[in-house]
């Protein structure tokens, strides 16, 4: 019987790339969605979720409860960008950022772990994940996504049954927003790396890729 993995934020430009990837590969992928579904295939099941509260969250997990505890992988991938100017920041703007990058992340693991199926995780971080840098644009998503790097490498030794790993991937081509300076990796390259580092038998964190020359 194909294995079976959850992809979160599947309908944007990373999460169509591994649903792609996953299910050539002979996965079931249970893809998450909110407002773009695509449809049903064979090997693909579109999920509706809103994860931006607690308690879309919490009926995503209920409502598919049954599907969900089948499986074992999950990729983590939702994780909005959202562009406030740092001298507007608030702590409530930092509060959402937390809860968007952080609470799905961890409430998916933490639902799954106790049915025992689940072996795999991998959290999406972006480019300068471990960083301590000065951000102009974007300060809550970074520390958000930092604080889901510290999440990972925490759940990694409390879980050691479970594999957790945290990947920063490069700009991408397509991306709304790019650094200046960025040189953007076609998302199936990325997802290709994903893929890879999933398949490793241990625990790790991934930084800075960049695609072999072809
Ligand atoms: N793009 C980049 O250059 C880049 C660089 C570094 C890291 N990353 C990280 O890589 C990951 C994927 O980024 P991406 O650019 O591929 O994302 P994206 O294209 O913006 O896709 C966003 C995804 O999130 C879903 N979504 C939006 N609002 C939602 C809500 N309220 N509840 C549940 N789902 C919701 C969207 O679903 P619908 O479309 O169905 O509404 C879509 O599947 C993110 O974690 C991001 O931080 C991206």
């Amino acid at each position: 019987m194909s294995e079976i993995v959850l992809i979160t934020g599947a309908s944007g430009l990373l999460g169509r790339a591994l649903v792609a990837k996953y299910s050539q590969a002979g996965f079931r992928v249970l893809a998450q969605y909110h407002r773009h579904p695509f449809p049903d295939t064979p090997s693909v099941q579109w999920l509706d979720a809103d994860f931006s509260c607690m308690r879309g969250i919490q009926d995503f997990l209920r409502l598919n409860r049954k599907r969900l505890t089948a499986c074992r992988y999950v990729i983590n991938n939702f994780g909005p960008i959202i562009e406030r100017p740092t001298v507007e920041v608030s702590a409530c703007d930092l509060c959402l950022d937390f809860a968007l990058q952080v609470a799905p992340a961890l409430d998916i693991s933490r639902f799954l772990i106790p049915h025992g199926q689940l072996q795999a995780v991998l959290n999406i971080g972006f480019e300068f994940s471990g960083e301590n840098r000065i951000y102009q644009r974007i300060l809550g998503y970074a520390l958000a996504k930092n604080f889901l790097l510290s999440l990972t490498r925490s759940l990694a030794v409390a879980f050691p049954a479970v594999r957790f790993n945290y990947f920063s991937p490069p700009s991408l081509e397509g991306a709304c927003v790019l650094p200046k300076a960025a040189k953007p990796v076609a998302p199936h390259l990325v997802a290709e790396r994903i893929f890879q580092i999933m398949l490793q038998r241990r625990s790790g964190i991934h930084y800075h890729y960049v695609p072999a020359r072809a």
